[in-house]
């Protein structure tokens, strides 16, 4: 992950720098630091802790310079620390990386021998000796490429170097990185978002290929030296805004606006007038789908076990889903009858992205639903799904993965209509609910504004918690504990509620918190006797179920009531319970929550 941001100006540029390194925080939180070129000399700062510690550094001992390199870690290789955060210099070269460089080891003992002298645990600080070393014999860009081909891993990189005082260099294998244009000015950013604040004007470098930024040109070149051209793009003028504004922290944000990411998502596929999914140019003839592959990480894969679970009722194509990370390196049979689907709200994270290619790399049909229309992973597939739900800034995804599972549901449906294997007054009424959807959301968020804080309380003292759901709600309690062990630290596991007996129960004992979601569907009377059987056993249950559901309520410590709709649409009202559940018990904790420890947003190594 980490966050890189490059600047070549006329103007000074640490406060730009620094603003966008706090775009860039999601990428990472546990150090940060910047490099600028002050009367022909590297002047590097850095510091452990956020960008504020950085800024605060830099206001009682400023840095000037026309230009400069930035970067907030995650680290990989050593501890946060000061002498671990980037930029890692030389007296010649100063480097801010992301990515993971795998023969570093390797790589220390031969420069060590050469007389380098490191300082950090880091793998970066290879790419800072072997620069300072290449160029005792080389020209920048052979310099640069030697350096490149020496490394084994992913990287983006933002360089600095005291002989070409007015150059940023950009390169990049395996990690992203954008190169913008602006007026008297060109940036590098690890990602577009970064940018936005100062161009629309964006190109993307490509596996193996270097830029050069000076305030007024920025150069191309490939892993042959040779110059190249690049297609400069426009990015969309995005009407969602990535500000907090009254809201304590993003995430709160993000929770409460999910009645707004559905209406959006619902008007960008659902034609009401004509009562129609609007889906053109599809890769694949849904009536020559063999199968269908769902593959994400994190949240975005329980979005894709729910979504399995509407797909098997509403089609009859063959459901797999996969973990990407395990999925790029299985022995796989790769069928060109198969659609594979590609879940990701960054667009950028790793593991997804290496499977997304290895079915690229198969010619095998691919699309991806995300949130971040210029991602890599949007880039790279056959078709995309945008989920239209506007920035998510907060680590914990909540209105992306309801965005997710909104589109991968609205999918299910027009395949099947596709395929005739869902009657046309079935079509009709399910496209109906679904224009009822975003006041069954509003209506949830209202009733957890004022029924969830209470019961976070009873987490507090607690070892952890359980999660347990059956069909539909088994996704949505594999979500609810992710979203309580990211953002309290508590331990927490979701589990089909019928697979208690067959080990987990052994966890159940006095006190223990355990979230029962039981909607009114064909699972409630067999999920109502799983939670007896945690009663029986002590468990402090949490009851999740619909309104005006007349359940025996004895011995039920809380019952949270969701608001009564078509089965289908179930996983998005149960979700945000447990959203605001996490949101309270974090809070109650004063854990940070918009920037759980250890965690960034965008999982850019593998
Ligand atoms: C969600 O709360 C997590 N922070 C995480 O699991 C996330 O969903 C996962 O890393 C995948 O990210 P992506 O959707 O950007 O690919």
């Amino acid at each position: 992950m980490c966050g890189i941001i490059g600047i070549a100006s006329k103007k000074l540029v640490t406060s730009n720098i620094i603003q966008s390194l706090k775009k860039l925080e999601y990428r990472g939180y546990d150090s940060a630091g910047i490099a600028t070129i002050v009367n022909g000399e590297i002047n590097e700062k850095k510091c452990a802790g956020r960008v504020e510690n950085l800024e605060k550094m830099l206001f009682k001992s400023p840095s000037s310079g026309n230009l400069g390199i930035g970067h907030v870690r995650w680290a990989t290789h050593g501890i946060p620390s000061h002498v671990n955060a980037h930029p890692h210099s030389s007296d010649e070269v100063s480097v801010v990386h992301n990515g993971i460089i795998e023969n570093s080891n390797e790589l220390k003992k031969n420069l060590e021998k050469k007389g380098y002298k490191f300082k950090s645990q880091t793998d970066t600080e290879v790419i800072t000796f072997l620069l300072t070393d290449f160029l005792k014999d080389f020209d920048l860009v052979e310099a640069i490429n030697k350096t490149l081909k020496t490394l084994n891993g992913s990287f983006a990189l933002g360089i600095l170097f005291k002989k070409y005082s007015n150059i940023v260099v950009g390169a990049r294998r395996g990690s992203p990185l954008a190169v913008g244009y602006g007026p008297e000015e060109n940036y590098l950013g690890s990602d577009s978002y970064a940018l936005k604040s100062m161009t629309n004007k964006i190109t993307y470098l490509e596996d193996g290929e270097v830029c050069l930024l000076t305030n007024n040109k920025i150069d191309f070149y490939n892993s042959k030296n040779k110059k190249i051209n690049k297609e400069i793009l426009t990015l969309s003028n995005d009407k969602h805004t990535a500000e907090k504004g009254d809201y304590k922290d993003f995430m709160s944000k993000e929770i409460n606006e999910q009645n707004i990411t559905a209406k959006a998502c619902i008007k960008e596929y659902v034609d009401h007038l004509r009562k129609d999914i609007n889906l053109y140019n599809f890769p694949i003839n849904p009536l020559d789908i063999n199968k269908i592959i769902l593959i994400g990480c994190g949240t975005a894969y329980h979005s894709c076990v729910t979504a399995k679970y509407w797909f098997e009722e509403l089609t009859n194509i063959p459901i797999d889903i996969d973990i990407a990370s395990e999925f790029r390196y299985r022995k796989i049979k790769l069928n060109k009858k198969n659609l594979y689907i590609f879940v990701s709200q960054s667009g950028e994270t790793a593991d997804t992205f290496a499977a997304l290619d290895l079915c690229k790399k198969n010619s095998v049909k691919t699309c991806s639903i995300v949130n971040v229309v210029e991602s890599s992973i949007a880039r790279s597939s056959d078709f995309v799904l945008p989920i239209h739900a506007g920035p998510e800034i907060g680590v914990a995804s909540t209105k992306a993965f309801l965005g997710q599972m909104l589109v991968l549901y609205i999918l299910a449906i027009k395949i099947s209509e596709i395929r005739k294997e869902i009657s046309k007054s079935d079509y009709e009424k399910k496209i109906n609910d679904l224009k009822k959807l975003p006041d069954l959301i509003k209506n949830t968020l209202n009733y957890c504004q004022d029924n969830v804080p209470i019961i976070a309380k009873d987490f507090l003292k607690a070892k952890g918690a359980m999660f347990l759901g059956r069909g539909l709600s088994f996704p949505i309690a594999l979500e609810g504990a992710l979203k309580l062990k990211e953002l309290s630290y508590l331990h927490a596991e979701g589990y089909p509620a019928g697979e208690m007996k067959h080990g987990p129960l052994a966890l159940i004992e006095e006190g223990l918190p355990v979230v029962i979601l039981a909607p009114k569907d064909r699972y409630f009377e067999k999920t109502i006797s799983n939670m007896q059987e945690v009663i029986a056993r002590g468990g402090k249950v949490i009851l999740l179920t619909n309104e005006d559901n007349k359940v025996i309520r004895e011995n039920v410590r809380f019952t949270l009531e969701i608001p009564v709709s078509n089965e289908h649409l179930t996983p998005f009202l149960m979700t945000i319970p447990l959203q605001f559940l996490a949101y309270h018990v974090a809070s109650l904790k004063n854990c940070d929550i918009d920037k759980p420890r250890n965690l960034a947003k965008s999982v850019t190594v593998e």
